[in-house]
Parts: structure tokens; C-alpha cells; sequence
């Protein structure tokens, strides 16, 4: 029954957490359970029933691996193991076996550890509180409250990866929940949105509604927000921003290298060389290069040059791993077009500049080479 839920936050249009950046949205538990108990998952293997072995066994399942993967293992789980104590008393070589294939192997052998702290310190009864559940091995606080929540009805906080996703996109949270800051905002965020006065079955159907929502709608690739119960208030959805909420993990620094690339011209050609096969810009033809300046006159002089070069702006190009930071030279020959056709081998050629689109050349090459043959018009 929403209506006897007493939502703790206020007006959205009030700021009236002062501690809380995001605006806060009205009856947003509310509106939550009502949309679970209409269109939410009420036929998964782990749900109707209050038993914590049951639900804990699929909480740690469905930790990074989704449900429809899970209900096979679950089952075959349940058959081998139906209780706590089965699965404490099982040889490791047993529980690895049934769990090949579900991968994060880091979770069988905690889950195994932890069916035997249960058994041998709880008296083979999981505790109910979320500080004892989350002290137990593999189980963290959001998967602790998960449990404490479907099991013991407890008023309990989740923020697993989908409820990240959900509340970044409703509340508009900005940074990468990932990061500690960000992450204890949104810890703040969610328990703040937690129903004050619901009865047990609500905070199941709230906390279900927050999984379910995160799965099925709210989800990374396309959101389906034409039937989401939040879409009219969503700051992602309002804004169109869905695809930048929640903020990706911030991409590493990536490395700079820096090469000097010889622009040997003679008239209204350059001479080109063919790349390694393999490698950045594998088999293209490209400008002849260097690790340093000295070098690149050592090969404009092996090229028949005076060693000679004059600096070109420099740029830089981005690699998916890092970035090129590019000297071009400029070395001047003047032999005549008819002899340089006599210097061409299978990896180096002398091309006019209005014919390079005959030769593969890498587009920031290219890029170079018309603005200086722009500079020659
Ligand atoms: N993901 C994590 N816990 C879940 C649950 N109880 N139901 C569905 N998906 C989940």
C-alpha cells in the first residue's frame, strides 16, 4: 500500500537535504514498489520463498553474472547441496565442479568458506543483521542488505552495479560510480530513498523494483524510458542523456611517443616509404622516419641530401593505445622529376603530391602532405 509510505525526501523542487547535491524526487519508493508489483520479476527461483541460504546462495550467483545464466546453477546447486550444512560439509574439488562455468571462481571458494562459518560460528543460522551478513566471506554491504532485505524484511540499502545505473540516470549523479566519492554519494543518495514506515513485504518489493528496473529497462545499451515510472522526473531521460549517465571510467592517461617524419620534396613530389607490415599503420606508405632529429638528417643525407631540414608545424595523432606526437621535416632536393623516378625501389617511391591518392598513406600523413602541397598551389 504506497499510500503508507512516508517518503524521506521532499518537494523535488525544495532543496531540502542540504546534504544531498541531487534533487530529491517525491514518492519515489512509492512509485517504485507500485511499478514492481505490476511489471516486476515475481517467478525467479530465489524469490517467494524467506529462506537465506536460498537467497543468499543466488545474491552471490548473480553478483556479475545475469539471471538467465544463473537459473541453471542455482537449481543444480539446490538439487546437489539444499541446505547450508550440505554445502559446508561438501569436498572443495565438488563445489568448484558445479560452479565451472559461472566463472569469478573467487566467488565458490568464499562461498564455500562462508557456508562453513555460518555452520561452525552462527549455528548453521545466517544472522539477519546487514553488519554480520557483511562481515561473512564474499558477502559485501550491497549484497548484505540484499540478503537482509529479501530474507529477514530488514530496511536495508542496495547499490549494486544496475542500482548505480538507475540512480546516476534518475538523479542525474555525475562522475564514475566506481570512484570512492562519487560512490558515497550515491550510498548517501540511496539510502535516503528508502521507505521510512514500509512493512517487510514492501522493502522486498522496493528493493526487488530497484533490481528489476536496473535489468530490465533501465539497462546500459537502450533503456526502454517510454515505459519507465520515472521518465517525467528523470534528469538522463529529460536532458537525452542516457547515453553519458552514468559516467564512463575515466580513460587512463595514455602514453605519448614521438617520432620526426623526413619530408624530402623535390618539385611537387615527396618520397614515400612503405611501412612494416605489422605495427601502427602496417604495410602503408608513409614518410620516411626517425627517433630524433639527428637521425632524420643522417636518412635525408642517405637519400642523396645535403642533411639540410627545416622544421613543419608539428601535430599529433591519437592512437587507441597512445598518442603520436609528430615532427615533420622538410628536406629540399632538386634533381628533376625523370631522375627520381630511377631512385624508386619496392619500399620507397617518389609521388607527385596531386597523385597520392593512388598510394595507401595514413590519413594524418595525408593530411600533412596536402596542406604542403596546398602551400605549393
Ligand atoms: N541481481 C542481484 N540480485 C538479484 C535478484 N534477487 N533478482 C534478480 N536479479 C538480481
Amino acid at each position: 500500500m504506497p499510500s503508507r509510505l512516508t517518503p524521506t525526501t521532499g518537494a523535488r523542487s525544495s532543496a531540502s537535504d542540504a546534504t544531498l547535491p541531487f534533487q530529491p524526487l517525491p514518492d519515489f519508493a512509492a512509485r517504485l514498489i507500485a511499478w514492481q508489483r505490476q511489471h516486476g520479476r515475481h517467478d525467479l527461483p530465489w524469490q517467494n520463498t524467506r529462506d537465506p541460504y536460498r537467497i543468499w546462495l543466488s545474491e552471490i550467483m548473480l553478483q556479475q553474472t545475469q539471471v538467465s545464466t544463473v537459473i541453471p546453477y542455482y537449481a543444480k546447486f539446490l538439487a546437489r547441496f539444499p541446505d547450508v550444512a550440505a554445502l559446508a560439509a561438501a569436498p572443495s574439488d565438488d563445489v568448484m565442479a558445479l560452479w565451472a562455468g559461472l566463472g569469478y571462481y573467487t566467488r565458490a571458494r568464499n562461498l564455500h568458506r562462508c557456508s562453513q562459518v555460518v555452520v561452525e560460528q552462527h549455528g548453521g543460522a545466517f544472522p539477519a543483521s546487514v553488519d554480520e551478513l557483511a562481515e561473512l566471506p564474499g558477502i559485501g554491504r550491497s549484497t548484505a542488505a540484499a540478503i537482509a532485505s529479501f530474507a529477514f524484511g530488514a530496511r536495508a540499502t542496495i547499490l549494486d552495479g544496475n542500482v548505480k545505473r538507475v540512480l546516476a540516470r534518475v538523479f542525474g549523479v555525475e562522475g564514475f560510480p566506481g570512484e570512492k566519492k562519487v560512490e558515497n554519494a550515491m550510498w548517501t543518495l540511496a539510502e535516503s530513498l528508502l521507505p521510512a514506515n514500509a512493512s517487510s513485504a514492501e522493502v522486498s518489493a522496493y528493493t526487488q523494483g530497484l533490481m528489476d528496473l536496473g535489468a530490465t529497462l533501465c539497462v546500459r545499451g537502450k533503456p526502454d524510458c517510454t515505459r519507465c515510472p520515472f521518465a517525467p522526473d528523470c534528469v538522463a531521460n529529460v536532458t537525452g542523456r542516457q547515453r553519458e549517465l552514468p559516467t564512463a571510467r575515466p580513460k587512463k592517461a595514455v602514453p605519448t611517443r614521438r617520432t620526426w617524419m623526413l619530408v624530402l620534396r623535390d618539385g611537387n613530389a615527396v618520397m614515400l616509404e612503405r611501412r612494416p607490415p605489422s605495427g601502427i599503420w602496417g604495410g602503408l606508405w608513409s614518410l620516411p622516419e626517425a627517433t630524433d632529429e639527428v637521425s632524420l638528417a643522417e636518412r635525408a643525407r642517405a637519400f642523396g641530401g645535403d642533411g639540410e631540414v627545416s622544421p613543419l608545424a608539428s601535430f599529433s595523432h591519437v592512437f587507441t593505445h597512445f598518442k603520436l606526437d609528430i615532427e615533420p621535416r622538410l628536406a629540399e632536393f632538386d634533381r628533376g622529376v625523370g631522375a627520381l623516378a630511377a631512385l624508386n625501389d619496392t619500399d620507397t617511391a617518389w609521388v607527385a603530391l596531386s597523385d597520392l591518392d593512388s598510394f595507401g598513406v595514413p590519413a594524418p600523413v595525408r593530411k600533412l602532405l596536402a596542406s604542403l602541397h596546398g602551400s605549393l598551389i
